[in-house]
């Protein structure tokens, strides 16, 4: 799969987890995209705290979950990704440590859709419990979780199908100008 295909067929698909074990070399490679991802001033202000295992992200979800978040927890991976308000690097009164680490659970995401497993970030989740379940210190905001699991339909095609049917983004007019700000005409 090139990237260009991962991009397009990557969505969230916390309703299409399978409990099948994800090879831990899978699970590497997913990680080692993140690690890959350029930050302000390669400060690589990320973190990741890998769940795994029927009775870590049971407890996990069981504790920090709820409504239809709680649908991650048949998965056999979950993502943890933290990072520390306090390496962020300002830049023109702008703080970058989170735009960073949302570049590294990007390619974590690409990643995984070019292994054929499934994803879905999630923000809704009570951060005070992850910590402390987790024992993530206190100076580290925990930023997002993913599920990282292989899809409970046939294929990871089959699993994407309904979601990507029904995916809305704003259209280019709205979100692109070309040399001045609101010129939505190529030229
Ligand atoms: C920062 C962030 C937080 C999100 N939090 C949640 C969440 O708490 N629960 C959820 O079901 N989906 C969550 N999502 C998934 C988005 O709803 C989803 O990415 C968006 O609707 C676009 O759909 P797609 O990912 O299938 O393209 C989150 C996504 C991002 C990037």
């Amino acid at each position: 799969m090139d990237t260009l295909e991962a991009i397009r067929k990557r969505c969230s698909l916390k309703a299409c987890i399978s409990e099948k074990p994800v090879e831990p070399e899978k699970v590497r490679m997913v990680l080692d995209a993140a690690r890959l991802a350029p930050s302000a001033r390669n400060t690589q202000p990320w973190r990741f705290v890998v769940v795994q295992g029927k009775e870590a992200v049971g407890s996990l979800v069981d504790a920090a979950f709820f409504g239809p978040s709680a649908a991650v927890k048949h998965a056999p991976v979950i993502i943890v990704v933290c990072a520390r308000p306090e390496d962020d690097v300002m830049i023109d009164g702008k703080p970058y440590y989170l735009f960073d680490v949302g570049l590294a659970v990007e390619n974590m995401l690409l990643t995984a859709t070019d292994l054929g497993l499934v994803t879905h970030p999630i923000a809704s989740f009570n951060e005070a419990e992850v910590k402390r379940l987790l024992h993530i210190p206190d100076d580290f905001r925990v930023v997002i979780v993913t599920p990282l699991a292989y899809p409970s339909a046939t294929s990871y095609e089959e699993a994407a199908k309904e979601r990507l049917s029904q995916r809305t983004r704003k259209n280019p007019r709205e979100v692109i100008y070309y040399n001045q700000w609101g010129n939505s005409e190529p030229g």
